[in-house]
């Protein structure tokens, strides 16, 4: 299927390393969510990104309180292994830890406790539901800006309840959420929705952070298509990325 819709693609010359070298959210420390098994899986896509021109990764695995019961320091300890593996392979890349947070209870406790992860200057990067509105998500949204932390929602184009009223996307930026969009998204990886709400949010310029989401190799197979496309060339044109920055 994909190679069908990669043929349609309009690819250029594009080098995503001249516009960004570090990539926000992946998935890529072994064992502790649905991201890499391996230790020599995540090495091997690291080693990959590398070769794309990226120079730093901030890995973000799940933090899910009924399916990934990961904490700050289970995230820590992995990143340590898998740093320490690159430096005995000679893999010359920054790898720095923070999370992908579910909008469950347990985030929202995390928050009152003051005990989260957060990479760049106080970022939080966080997902909900793929269907419905959470309840009390402006409220937390304010909480955490009130804290003093910067919300970040993850890829905002694949949430249905979103990407099916595209004027929604204005509304939730407007209450100081920044957006992190997957690139994947923008060639139709996740679907024909997510395409067009990513879409939306390029020409209109509301894309603060870009990412792969990379789980495994075959969504660095995708990615690697993606990035040299017409599509990213000009969200990176329309929007002010500021993955340079953190
Ligand atoms: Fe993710």
């Amino acid at each position: 299927m994909f190679s069908k819709l990669f043929k349609s693609l309009n690819k250029t010359d594009f080098n995503i390393s001249e516009y960004c070298t570090t990539d926000l959210h992946s998935h890529l420390i072994p064992g502790i969510d649905d991201g890499v098994k391996t230790l020599d899986e995540s090495i091997e896509i690291i080693s990959s990104m590398k070769e794309l021109g990226f120079k730093k990764l901030i890995t973000t695995p799940h933090i899910m309180y009924h399916r990934f019961r990961n904490t700050k320091e289970i995230i820590l300890d992995g990143c340590k292994k898998v740093k320490e593996e690159l430096q005995n392979r000679n893999i010359d890349i920054e790898v720095q830890a923070s999370a992908e947070y579910y909008f469950d209870e347990n985030f929202l406790e995390l928050i009152e406790k003051d005990e989260l992860l957060p990479f760049g200057d106080n970022y939080i990067l966080f997902e909900m539901s793929y269907t419905s509105r959470p309840f009390g998500l402006e409220q937390t949204v304010f909480n955490l800006l009130s804290k003093g932390y910067k919300p970040v929602l993850a890829h905002p184009e694949r949430y249905s309840f979103l990407n099916s009223s595209l004027e929604k996307f204005d509304k939730l930026k407007d209450s100081g959420l920044r957006f992190q969009l997957n690139l994947n998204s923008l060639i139709g990886f996740y679907g024909k929705n997510p395409r067009i709400a990513a879409k939306y949010l390029s020409e209109k310029g509301l894309v603060d952070f870009v990412g792969s989401d990379i789980h495994s190799m075959k969504y660095f197979d995708s990615y690697k298509k993606a990035v040299c496309t017409k599509q990213i060339k000009e969200l990176f044109e329309n929007n002010k990325i500021k993955n340079h920055k953190i």
